[in-house]
């Protein structure tokens, strides 16, 4: 049994709080407070395939420094998750990576749609926590982009009750701005060619398809206010649609090009100001459901590469917790609203077994950002040097306790 004494809870009453576990330890928890650990929606931990990135051990250390115990991994790795038998081999490599960490992280894999594998989604039905369609090309080769194909992959998981989760970016749209500023090599360009006209019609596509089959439906990384209209209207409506938002998409905008070029190249790209405003009155109310980090490491000397040969994608899920604290401190968000948009909705909504993982956290300390001091193995982050007010100290996860800042802990 685990006692942590005199924490507060979210409301900021204080009590005891016992967490079962093999281990008999006591936590001083006076000046802390305790959430439920964080479910990350949506993440790229990049086994097997590219190691060289991330891989299941550093990855499972960086959520535990996050106070993230749960995650969903996307399938586009090499070989990409895409039959029940690539399903199986991820799955075995995963436990065994994370048993050399001791870290048994609580995870579910998404199936990959693929045009050539629909009858694979069935029997992988009871093993993973969704269908993933990329509507739109992105890292990685796995692409459902003609009409008939996506109605099939959305009338299969009706009849399976399945979820599905879309990448929401028209490939058609993409290609044609891919021509159209073909001479540009600012960073930048990036946004223009995945504009937020290839964002609305895809995620309009895929609202159509969800209220055709009776699909439930998840909109990925909502970027742009035009979704969070399509949204909220589908919501209205009664369709089973729900959406997630990404840190980078909350607390970046495309401003940032200027520093940090490449490193901040991500599908869907980095929007403007009044997007970011959109999104943050989504969650507000509560068009937004879930906040998924899309973790997406890759090396630096990947990213240094120009425009055209660096990937897309950035790295986060150790600092979604601290990011959020700090907008908590700043008032932008509520507690509650933390716990709901980072684990209750999340389990609602995928079906999720519940536990009793917490995550302690200091709201008033206050710490620079070090892309050095990060535990994912791509080490940078587009945050470093951002001081942020309010840090996770402590994990547990299944009854063990995983400490991040020294706490004070003595035998029972
Ligand atoms: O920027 C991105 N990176 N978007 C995606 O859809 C995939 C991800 C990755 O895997 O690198
Ligand atoms: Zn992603």
């Amino acid at each position: 049994m685990i006692i942590i004494k005199n924490v507060r809870d979210h409301q900021g009453n204080v009590s005891d709080i016992e967490i079962e576990s093999s281990h008999n330890i006591s936590i001083d928890g006076a000046g802390l407070t305790c959430l439920p650990a964080l479910v990350d929606t949506h993440v790229h931990f990049r086994e097997p395939g590219h190691s060289h990135k991330e891989d299941w051990g550093t990855a499972a250390q960086a959520a535990i420094e996050g106070g993230v115990t749960t995650v969903f991994d996307m399938p586009n790795n090499n070989p990409p998750c895409i039959t029940l038998k690539n399903l199986h081999l991820k799955k075995a490599l995963i436990d065994k990576k994370l048993s050399t960490v001791d870290i048994p992280l609580r995870y579910h894999l998404y199936f990959g749609a693929d045009c050539h594998h629909f009858d694979e989604i069935p029997k992988c039905r009871n093993q993973v926590v969704g269908i993933k369609v990329f509507m739109g090309s992105s890292t990685g080769t796995l692409l459902v982009n003609k009409q008939n194909d996506l109605e099939r992959v959305f009338e299969i998981a009706a009849s399976e009750d399945m979820i599905i989760s879309v990448h929401a970016e028209d490939e058609e749209i993409i290609s044609q701005n891919s021509k159209k500023f073909s001479s540009e090599t600012d960073p930048s360009v990036h946004s223009k060619i995945r504009h937020p006209d290839a964002a609305k019609a895809a995620t309009a596509q895929a609202i159509a398809l969800a209220e055709k089959y009776g699909t439930r439906l998840c909109i990925l990384h909502m970027s742009t206010k035009e979704e969070i209209e399509l949204v909220r209207e589908a919501k209205a409506r009664g369709v089973k649609v729900y959406a997630e938002a990404t840190p980078h998409h909350l607390f970046l905008d495309d401003s940032r090009y200027r520093d940090l070029g490449t490193k901040v190249q991500v599908n869907p790209p980095l929007r403007s100001l009044s997007d970011q405003e959109a999104l943050w009155i989504g969650i507000q109310d509560d068009t937004i459901d879930f906040i998924g980090t899309d973790h997406a490491p890759h090396t630096l000397e990947e990213k240094q590469r120009p425009y055209g040969s660096a990937p897309s994608g950035v790295p986060s899920i150790e600092l979604l917790l601290p990011l959020l604290l700090n907008a908590y401190n700043h008032g932008l968000l509520t507690l509650e609203q933390i716990i709901k948009l980072t684990r209750t909705r999340a389990e609602e909504v995928f079906r999720l077994e519940p536990h009793s993982d917490v995550v302690l956290v200091d709201l008033d300390l206050e710490k620079r950002v070090d892309d050095g001091q990060l535990k994912t193995k791509c080490q940078w982050s587009p945050y470093h040097g951002q001081v942020l007010k309010g840090w996770p100290v402590c994990t547990i996860l299944k009854g063990n306790i995983y400490e991040i800042e020294a706490v004070q802990c003595q035998k029972l």
